[in-house]
């Protein structure tokens, strides 16, 4: 087999490149090594910027998102037992829309069927050779037997655990990483959302998110240690210690539930550079990971493919390499952004452990800042919707 571009991963990154690629006339092929089942039952992100959305229209997959997306102008921030709100819409001019990964996927692999696209899932031992070289090719299994696709690039959408970036010897590679000790346990309940707009809160429990799918289904996080298992936490222990976290306002009129999901995140900062190597391109979670406290990941993973489908279209339209060439410097700007704002938003609303009761009261007194300064609001609300591309 032979395409202009081999993707490999079809999480948002890769079906969002396959669309914008596939608009433009480019060729493309997505080799995923799950099902599409599996790739659907996972429940990650719920808040989508602007940028992120626009991209979605651009590839006509926007639709089901405008209808039932909910639009948020701002968001809460609860310590010491009150919340205070920071007013996007009022800082910025801009808001976020709040609409669930797996809706994306699924969107995009609707308009990924229609438009007679392959995507091959199940594709197991998917291996890259001779992306340094001049002629780059993808082999993988598949029902038992041995494939291969020759192709003029390869985009590397496969996640923080996929094979593009760990097919780059190590000496061609820098990383950067922080891992937390601590997790996000989150659960997912058919019971109506304790509050219009998000809460984040900081707690001397620990930090805690209440977010939502719908006006009838709700995504709270508590923080938890990394070596808790979910075996561990019923979903009563969730709601009580949930419960101990909100104000009091919140904490009596929060409508529990059975959970229909429940699952513990690891929080890391992680960046690769550089996220280009000979014809390899990495996108996304492959190049880099931000802790999930200021809701990026999924939009630096769309930042990353607009920036990359621009650049092959570009290549195809008028043979000129300098968009490729200026790719990984471009994306990696906006992903240190990014991994700073997350990195940020993380060591304010946690509870950190070994913080000394110096560094506590420094939590508490730049919570009070970012709430009685309208510059200091504006800042976090900037970043929060996100940042031009
Ligand atoms: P992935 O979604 O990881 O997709 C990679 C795909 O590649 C997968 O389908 C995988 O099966 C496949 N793959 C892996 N290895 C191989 C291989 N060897 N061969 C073939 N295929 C392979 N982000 C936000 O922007 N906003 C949020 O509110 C937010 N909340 C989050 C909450 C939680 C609890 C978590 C865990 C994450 C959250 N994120 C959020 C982050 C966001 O989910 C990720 O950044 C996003 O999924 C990245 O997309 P991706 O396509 O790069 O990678
Ligand atoms: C959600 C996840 C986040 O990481 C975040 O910051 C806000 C919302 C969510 O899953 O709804």
């Amino acid at each position: 087999m032979r395409t202009q571009v081999a993707i490999i991963g079809a999480g948002p990154a890769g079906l969002l490149l396959g669309q914008l690629l596939h608009k433009h006339g480019v060729d493309n092929v997505i080799l995923e090594n799950r099902s599409a089942e599996y790739v659907l039952g996972r429940i990650r992100a719920g808040v989508i910027e602007q940028g992120t959305a626009d991209l979605l229209d651009q590839v006509g997959a926007a639709a089901r998102m405008q209808s039932e997306g909910l639009v948020h102008d701002g968001t809460e921030i609860c310590f010491g037992g009150a919340r205070h709100r920071i007013d996007f819409r009022a800082l910025t001019g801009k808001v976020v829309t709040v609409y669930g990964q797996t809706e994306i996927t699924r969107d995009l692999m609707e308009k990924r069927t229609v438009a007679g696209a392959k995507t091959i899932y199940e594709a197991t031992d998917v291996s890259l050779y001779d992306f340094d070289g001049a002629k780059p090719r993808v082999r993988y299994r598949k029902d038992g037997k041995q494939h291969e696709i020759e192709c003029d690039f390869i985009a590397g959408c496969d996640g923080y655990h996929g094979v593009s970036r760990q097919s780059v010897p190590a000496k061609s590679i820098q990383s950067y990483e922080r891992v937390y000790p601590f997790g996000w346990l989150g659960i997912l309940s058919e019971t109506p959302p304790v509050s219009e707009e998000l809460i984040y809160v900081r707690h001397e429990r620990g930090f805690a998110l209440c977010s939502m799918r719908s006006p009838t289904r709700s995504r709270y996080y508590i923080q938890c240690s990394i070596e808790d298992d979910v075996e561990q936490w019923s979903d009563d222990c969730f709601w009580d210690e949930l419960k101990r976290r909100l104000d009091e306002e919140a904490a009596s009129t929060i409508v529990t539930g059975p959970s229909i999901e429940k699952s513990i995140a690891p929080l890391r900062s992680f960046v690769a550079e550089p996220m280009r190597f000979g014809s390899l391109f990495l996108a996304g979670d492959a190049a880099h990971i931000v802790p999930p406290t200021g809701a990026k990941g999924l939009n630096l993973a769309a930042s990353d493919v607009h920036y990359l489908s621009e650049a092959l279209v570009d290549f195809y339209q008028s043979r000129s390499a300098g968009a490729l060439d200026r790719y990984s410097a471009r994306a990696l700007a906006r992903v240190w952004k990014a991994e700073r704002f997350s990195w940020w938003m993380t060591s304010l609303l946690h509870r950190l452990p070994g913080a000394s009761p110096f560094e506590e009261r420094m939590q508490l007194a730049e919570l009070e800042y970012l709430v009685s300064s309208e510059a200091a609001s504006r800042a976090l609300a900037e970043n929060y919707v996100g940042l031009p591309y």
